[in-house]
Formats: C-alpha cells, sequence, structure tokens
C-alpha cells in the first residue's frame, strides 16, 4: 500500500511509519538534529517501511564517512528486498543510493534530476543535489538546478524558506552576491531558525569584506539555532572569519572551544567524528597561524578526528584537512602515509573521486608538506599548475580561499611580484573584493 505525503509515495501498511518517514525528511531540509530518530520511529513502527530505510542510508551518505559504509548497504539490501513493490519516486532514490554507495557521484546526480522533473518541491532530492554539485565543485551547474526549480516555487508555501536559502547560497557561489543576500535574508524573515539562509548571507560579507556586518549577522541570529545540526558549527567558523578580520583573536580562541567544536556538545556527541568539524577547526587553525596568532598545542587535540579519515576517501576536501592536522601537528610520518595511501586509491578508483584525487588533493597535499617544511619553490611548482582546478575537491570559494593565501605568501617569500600581481586579479576574479584591505592578506598585496 501506497501513502502519500508531502509529495512523497512511501511503500507501507502504516500511516504512522509513512508520518515518521516524512518527519525525519523534513527534519533534514530544516537542518535539525532529530532527522535519525524520526527515521527509526518509522522503522521500529513499520520494519518494511523501505523508504525511512532510503532515506537514513542517504542521510548517511551525505555524513560522508567510511563508518557507515555497512549500515548504507543494510539500507540497500532492504530496498532491494522489496524493489517489486516500490514506486517510481522510491525506485529512483533507491538508485540515487546505490550509486553513492559506490561514489558513482554522476548517476546519482542524474537520479536526483529526474525525481526533481517528476516533482520540482521535492526539498530533499534538491538538497542532496545540492550537496553533491557542491562537493564537486560544480557551482554553475547547481546555480542552474536552483533556477529550473524556482518557477515552481513561492514564498509562501510549506518550507519555502530552504529552498530560498539553497537558491541563494547558488547564486553566492556564483557571484551574483545581490540576488542571493535578497533571497537568503527573506529565507531568514521566514524562518529566523534557516542557519543555511543565515550561511549564505555570511558567505556575500566574507566575499565581500564586510566583517561588521558579518559578525552582527551571524551573533543575532545564532540564538535560533538551538535544534540545527553540525552546519551551525560551520556557520561559528565563518564568524570566526569575520573576528579574525577585525584582529580579535581572543573572541576566535574562545569561539572555538565553545562553538566551532565543543566535545561536551550535543552535536559533537552525537556525530564526533563530523567532516565538517575536521574541516573547520583545521581551516580555523591554519588561517590563525597564517594571521600570527599562537595556536601551538591546539593541533593535537585534533589528531583522532584526522586519524578517523586515514583510509577514507569519501570527501577529498576532508582529506586534505586531515594532512594539514597531521602536518602542523608535526606527525609528518603520517601526513606523508595519507598521501601514500590516497596514490593507493587512486589506482582503484576510476571514476570522479580518484580523477579528483590524483589531479587535484594530492598536488595539494604535496604542497601542503613543502609549505610546512619551508620549501616555497616546492610551494608553487606543486600548486600554481593546479590553482584552477581547486574547485573539484569540493566546498565553497571562502574555504578553498585558504589555498590561495598559501600560494600568495610563498609567493611573497620568494619575490615573485610578477605572479602575486596575477593572483591579485585572479583571487578578484573568483569575487573576494578589497585584497589589499584584508588582514588576511596583510602584506601580500
Ligand atoms: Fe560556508
Amino acid at each position: 500500500m501506497r501513502q502519500s505525503y508531502a509529495g512523497y509515495e512511501i511503500t507501507t501498511e502504516f500511516s504512522e511509519a509513512a508520518e515518521h518517514t516524512t518527519h525525519g525528511i523534513e527534519s533534514f531540509v530544516e537542518w535539525r538534529m532529530d532527522s535519525f530518530d524520526w527515521l527509526d520511529r518509522a522503522l521500529e513502527t513499520d520494519p518494511d517501511c523501505v523508504f525511512a530505510s532510503m532515506v537514513k542510508g542517504l542521510l548517511l551518505v551525505t555524513a560522508r564517512s567510511q563508518n557507515f559504509a555497512p549500515v548504507i548497504l543494510e539500507c540497500i539490501d532492504h530496498g532491494e528486498s522489496r524493489k517489486e513493490e516500490l514506486g517510481e519516486q522510491e525506485r529512483i532514490y533507491l538508485k540515487a543510493l546505490k550509486a553513492m554507495s559506490e561514489f558513482q557521484i554522476f548517476e546519482a546526480l542524474e537520479a536526483y534530476e529526474s525525481l526533481l522533473r517528476f516533482y520540482p518541491r521535492d526539498l530533499m532530492a534538491t538538497r542532496f543535489l545540492q550537496a553533491e554539485l557542491f562537493w564537486m565543485g560544480e557551482s554553475r551547474w547547481m546555480h542552474r538546478v536552483m533556477k529550473n526549480l524556482e518557477p515552481d516555487w513561492k514564498p509562501e508555501m510549506f518550507q519555502g524558506s530552504y529552498f530560498y536559502a539553497d537558491y541563494s547560497f547558488a547564486h553566492e557561489e556564483t557571484g551574483s552576491y545581490e540576488i542571493a543576500e535578497k533571497f537568503g535574508r527573506m529565507a531568514v524573515e521566514m524562518d529566523p531558525s534557516n542557519v543555511w539562509a543565515a550561511h549564505a548571507v555570511a558567505h556575500v560579507m566574507e566575499m565581500q569584506n564586510r566583517s561588521n556586518e558579518g559578525v552582527e549577522w551571524l551573533s543575532s541570529l545564532s540564538k535560533n539555532w538551538n535544534e540545527k545540526n553540525q552546519i551551525v558549527h560551520h556557520a561559528w567558523w565563518h564568524r570566526c572569519l569575520f573576528h579574525l578580520e577585525r584582529g580579535e583573536s581572543q573572541e576566535v580562541m574562545e569561539l572555538l572551544s565553545l562553538e566551532v567544536r565543543n566535545p561536551d556538545s550535543l552535536r559533537v556527541k552525537q556525530f564526533p567524528d563530523a567532516y565538517v568539524d575536521l574541516q573547520n577547526t583545521a581551516s580555523l587553525l591554519m588561517r590563525m597561524e597564517l594571521a600570527g596568532i599562537e595556536v601551538g598545542e591546539n593541533w593535537s587535540e585534533f589528531v583522532p578526528l584526522a586519524e578517523s579519515r586515514m583510509e577514507d576517501y569519501t570527501n577529498p576536501f576532508t582529506s586534505i584537512h586531515a594532512l594539514i592536522i597531521f602536518a602542523k601537528s608535526g606527525l609528518h610520518d603520517k601526513a606523508k602515509s595519507l598521501i601514500l595511501n590516497m596514490l593507493a586509491f587512486t589506482d582503484l578508483d576510476h571514476g570522479p573521486l580518484g580523477s579528483t584525487y590524483r589531479q587535484v588533493v594530492i598536488p595539494l597535499a604535496e604542497a601542503f608538506m613543502a609549505y610546512v617544511e619551508e620549501r616555497p619553490e616546492q610551494v608553487l611548482e606543486k600548486l600554481v599548475p593546479v590553482r584552477f582546478i581547486l574547485y573539484r575537491m569540493g566546498g565553497s570559494h571562502a574555504q578553498r580561499d585558504l589555498f590561495w593565501q598559501l600560494i600568495c605568501r610563498s609567493a611573497l617569500q620568494l619575490e615573485e611580484r610578477s605572479l602575486l600581481k596575477q593572483l591579485n586579479s585572479e583571487i578578484q576574479d573568483f569575487g573576494f573584493s578589497m585584497l589589499e584591505k584584508r588582514k588576511s592578506y596583510k602584506g601580500v598585496f
């Protein structure tokens, strides 16, 4: 029997199971912490509710950890065992889940796009599609998707705020800052707890070097985020960037231990090795060092997070941050082992992930090792040729800016004036304004 809830056709005999599944989906769309609780409740009510299993599997895929692979496979097996009973929508979700479990990302993207052609207001498919395109660095594609979907949306529609948050972020990453800010602010007005919309506007402020507004914007909204998931840590990371730019190192230090990565927080307890925490902490400590702030012992605290990524290739952007933590903690052998592991992975994986590791992450990792070993010539040798394909490892312009800072600092050390002039113009092309006034580029431009 099929139950219809909020645009989802769910195969189950129990309306309660379908209801719990849609609550799980709504929670995911709204970046809340209780998505898995609802999905588990759906499966307790009806262990045959395959859609709940598939949503769970897909949520675990977005969590990007090899540790979840066994549960993801169980979710797939569950779907396969009852495939004949499923509706078309459920079958396409199953196809996406299988594709993602094998890193066949383009197949999954096609599955999400076909779901959205069938039902353009499927916010779960929209979010999965945005997430996968983000990790592929495909911001133009993401932008196109949102433009395709926009005619089917109106602000007053259920969870409209969350569509406009996705719409805002896609515009921000493609440099349409005015539209991004307008729709991001609108989404926050519609739902002040919409942390993804707040985050999109913070990105605009980061690109335009509006640090004072950034601090004010995020601090005024953070009280609404109590029920939200790990994305809150990343929003605090953005706030730290604004404080860094204002030269407020004490605030950054406090926020790092209280908000960006606090082992006592519920979010950290729920997912102790969340990839976003690893990225936020490695990136923030590195930026603090570049700003001349002594962080010394702080690095070693995050080594366990990096260790969980020694043989995990689910997310290239996370791997490079794990390497940063090893290298900056003085664990050069571990960092070099990680590079060897990544190399071995490229022999095994001939899909998009293997290619990203081979073409981007490994040269970047070698450049970073050269940076910590004070070999600026090799930093440039490795990093300059790949600078325009760094986007392939995913992340945002704001996150990848760290690697442009490393190129610039190495060029400065070598007094490569003509390269610096070129870099200045290239960084501005990505949308970063007021480079000469930024503390993050102090002494460089
Ligand atoms: Fe961000």
